[in-house]
Order: structure tokens, then C-alpha cells, then sequence
């Protein structure tokens, strides 16, 4: 995915779909088309290789683990997900959290392989020591609003405004998304005015009856 300034609507199916249900999405989301947003999904960990053989739209990983190729078992591979074509990752996500050390090094090797990396930050404290590995996002989420329906930009837009701030602060380069919650296009219009440059959503999208309609309705 080339670096672009439109703000990236990064859809998360977490593992909340079986494989087939996955690839159906995903090819009904890649034909929604934005002149004002970058569309990227992070499907399941067990279907990245099949969608990125099979669909042109970005993918990122939901993890991937600072690991080339070896003895590394239970691992998913940083240089693998490269040659597979993935665009980045998504690393230290509430459900799925990093010791800083481990988070260090798996930034500099998805760097060195040109991997973007969308660092997830569950307070500001995080926000302080993220930003100074200078990640490509990094994504404000309150665990607390996570999967629910209030969207973090109607329940803590200050917190949204000071991670922006302390993100760009540290790590002027760094592109500040949020995320938890965010269902409508007037959630994505109010992040984009708090000064983040898009979201990271989950099941408003994936979770919907229509996600095309969904994906739709949420750029317009
Ligand atoms: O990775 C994004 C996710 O944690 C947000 O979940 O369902 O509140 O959009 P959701």
C-alpha cells in the first residue's frame, strides 16, 4: 500500500468469522471503493495467506511475531507475512498484548522489511511509550469501549485530542488513528476533526447483516 495522506479505515475481523464466512467478506468489502479513504482489513490469522493470494485490497496482519524464517514454532513469521504481500500489522492490541520489549523489536523488523505497523495504545501512559518506537499508526482504543456501541469519539474525545497531541509530540511521522466503538460516518467524521488520521473498527462492520452497506454508509 503506497504512503498516502487519505485516512485509513482499517477494518479488524478479529476471530470473529469461520474461513469461508472470511473470504465472503472480504471480497464483498474490496468492492467498495473510496477516493477519500484507504480501505485495509486484518482478517483472521489462518485466512491472510488465501486472502492475499486471492484479493487486491491491503491486508494487515493481527499480529505477527519478530521471527524470519527457523526454529520458531507457533509463530507467525514478520518475512513471511512480506512475501505474502501483506501491507503491515496490527501489534499489541488489547487482546492480543506485547511486552515492550518483545513490541520493540517486532517494530524494527516489520521496519526493516517495510511492514507498517499499527501499534494499539490503551491509555495515554501507552501513548508515551509507543510513540518513541515510532510505529506508522498508532491507534488509541479504550478497552473499556471495545465492542460496544458508544463510540470513543462521543465518549472520550479529550483523551482522543491528547493522544494526538503526545503521539505527534514524540513521533511527528507517527499517523494517530482511534478506535472501540466507532459504528458511524459521524464517528469517522469526528475522529478525522479531533486530529487522527482514521480509525480501527471491528464489528460494526463485520458483525453487520449488510458490511457493504455498512463500509458504505460509514464513508460517506
Ligand atoms: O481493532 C479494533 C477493535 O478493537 C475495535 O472493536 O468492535 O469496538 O470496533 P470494535
Amino acid at each position: 500500500m503506497k504512503p498516502t495522506m487519505k485516512p485509513l479505515i482499517l477494518i479488524n475481523f478479529k476471530t470473529y468469522l469461520k474461513r469461508t464466512d472470511g473470504l465472503e467478506l472480504t471480497k464483498k468489502l474490496m468492492q467498495v471503493k473510496s477516493s477519500k479513504y484507504t480501505l485495509a482489513i486484518a482478517p483472521s490469522s489462518l485466512i491472510v495467506a488465501e486472502v492475499c493470494r486471492k484479493i487486491s485490497i491491503a491486508v494487515f496482519a493481527q499480529h505477527l511475531d519478530p521471527v524470519g524464517f527457523g526454529p520458531h514454532t507457533g509463530s507467525l513469521s514478520a518475512a513471511e507475512a512480506k512475501m505474502l504481500g501483506v501491507t503491515g500489522t496490527i501489534l499489541n492490541h488489547s487482546e492480543k498484548k506485547l511486552s515492550s520489549k518483545t513490541l520493540q523489536k517486532t517494530i524494527g523488523l516489520c521496519r526493516k522489511l517495510r511492514l507498517q505497523t499499527c501499534v494499539c495504545a490503551s491509555t495515554i501512559r501507552e501513548v508515551k511509550n509507543i510513540a518513541p518506537l515510532k510505529p506508522t499508526y498508532l491507534a488509541y482504543e479504550p478497552v473499556a469501549l471495545i465492542g460496544g456501541n458508544i463510540s470513543v469519539t462521543e465518549a472520550r474525545p479529550e483523551i482522543i485530542q491528547e493522544a494526538v497531541r503526545t503521539a505527534k509530540k514524540i513521533s511527528p511521522a507517527t499517523k494517530v488513528l482511534c478506535g472501540a466503538g466507532v459504528h458511524s460516518s459521524e464517528d469517522l467524521h469526528h475522529a478525522l476533526s479531533l486530529g487522527t488520521e482514521g480509525v480501527l473498527l471491528a464489528h460494526a462492520i463485520v458483525l453487520s447483516k449488510d458490511p457493504v452497506k455498512a463500509l458504505k454508509e460509514l464513508i460517506t
